[in-house]
């Protein structure tokens, strides 16, 4: 059972599907399909097996909106109309609904953590040191599966758009979570976590802060700047990754939060080098990487002051009983990037075939028709197992990346939905009428 107050939470009109693909201009709509929570179970915790899920997709997207209600987001062209959305976004009773609702989801989409990951035995300082340089020399080893699915597609320039509208989850907002680890009294190690803060703030100047970097580097691939105007097709591992630093910040996993974030800046510079040539192949000079070249060398300084100054020092100081809790957030954080990419990559492949062909639809199919009008609210979804979709009047885009050509279904067509990609439905006439058969159904 859900909590009653989650179908009035997602029904608030914030979760409206959007006018067109993007949600422009504007950091406090996020399009939810339909409000189709109330058909969905959040009282469970996930496996790891399931991590993709429909359910999780909108138990992240809910979640996000949560965490960000703690956040200070203003568009860039002022508030003007948009002071209605700004009040009910941050509105106290909203909050509080939110707020209410977290645990839940958390423990929907987080909960499996606890089984998937075991850290035990008695843990000592030269032991988490061998550890993390051992995990930190893997990671750093590993091929980058992701530029390699990027410049394998047939269409490379659309993938990475579809990579960098990842990047964008939290590069335009970058560090916010980490800025919730700032306050409070712990002596040195927390005056070493800031210097990092201040770098990804661009020492105060807002020209060299990273997510003025990212901008630039939206821009000059001719995308959009603002905060989460690609909302719709953020992934669901990318986005758990994204709320993942919020969930261990909120609950009080502050160790959790060290080894995770100790970790990632330690990735961060040789995966920013990889991104920073797989777009300069792909889009040759115009692309602006400065955002990546600043990472791929203040990470290298980042990951050292993390694990030197911050990571060893908490060790030293507060004993080996934090030790599990410094690699559980480095276990956590591992899993969650690979959940990510897997899924990433798994769009960027599917996308990538989907868009070669619709082909003839089997006669015969029995499925509930859907009526669909042009500009009717839009948002994206994904489904739980492979879907045929099966036009009967009318044409149709399937939508199935962020800024690559849809792909146009007539009537008479079909085109397989495969399971857990993210996609969107928009009528390219004025209406048209279509269902979704599963497969499963059609085998019989
Ligand atoms: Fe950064
Ligand atoms: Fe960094």
């Amino acid at each position: 059972m859900n909590a009653p107050q989650l179908n009035s939470f997602v029904s608030h009109r914030l979760f409206e599907g959007s006018t067109g693909l993007y949600v422009e201009r504007n950091p406090y709509r996020r399009p939810l399909w339909q409000q189709t929570a109330d058909d969905l179970d959040f009282s469970r915790a996930l496996g790891e097996s399931e991590q993709l899920c429909y359910s999780a997709l909108v138990a992240h997207r809910i979640l996000l909106t949560i965490y960000e209600t703690n956040s200070v987001l203003l568009p860039a062209q002022g508030l003007g109309t948009l002071k209605r959305d700004y009040d009910e976004f941050y509105a106290p009773a909203w909050r509080t609904m939110g707020a209410s609702l977290r645990p839940m989801l958390e423990r929907h989409v987080f909960g499996f953590l606890a089984d998937a990951i075991t850290v035990s035995g008695h843990w000592t300082r030269d032991a988490l040191r061998a550890y993390f340089d051992r995990a930190i020399e893997d990671g750093n080893a590993a091929p980058n599966e992701v530029a390699q699915a990027i410049e394998a597609t047939q269409h490379p320039d659309v993938a990475a758009d579809s990579f960098l509208i990842q990047l964008a989850l939290d590069g335009l907002t970058e560090a916010s979570a980490m800025s919730r680890t700032l306050g409070g009294a712990y002596g040195p190690e927390q005056s070493e976590l800031f210097k990092i803060f201040i770098d990804e703030f661009g020492y105060g100047v807002h020209e060299a802060k990273h997510s003025r970097l990212f901008e630039n580097l939206l821009k000059s691939r001719g995308m959009l700047t603002d905060v989460h105007s690609y909302w719709s097709f953020y992934l669901t591992g990318p986005t758990a990754v994204n709320n993942y630093f919020y969930y261990v910040v909120e609950n009080g996993h502050f160790f959790r939060y060290v080894g995770a974030v100790t970790f990632i800046e330690s990735i961060f510079a040789k995966g920013f080098a990889d991104t920073a040539r797989t777009l300069q192949r792909v889009f040759g000079s115009a692309v602006d990487t400065r955002y990546c070249d600043e990472h791929a060398h203040i990470d290298k300084h980042h990951g050292r002051m993390t694990f030197e100054h911050l990571l060893l020092p908490l060790a030293d100081k507060h004993g080996d009983e934090i030790i599990p809790e410094l690699v559980r957030g480095l276990e956590e954080v591992r899993l969650l990037l690979r959940l990510a990419d897997d899924d990433l990559i798994a769009q960027l492949r599917w996308a990538d075939q989907a868009a070669a062909h619709p082909h003839a639809a089997r006669a015969g199919l029995a499925g509930t028709n859907v009526t669909l009008a042009r500009g009717a609210p839009f948002a994206t979804r994904t489904f739980d197992e492979d879907r045929l979709l099966v036009m009967n009047q009318g044409e149709l885009d399937l939508v199935i990346s962020g800024t690559g050509s849809p792909l146009r279904v007539r009537a008479g067509e079909a085109a397989l939905i495969a399971r857990q990609r993210l996609h969107g439905l928009q009528a390219a006439t004025e209406s048209c009428t279509f269902s979704l058969e599963s497969t499963a159904e059609l085998r019989q």
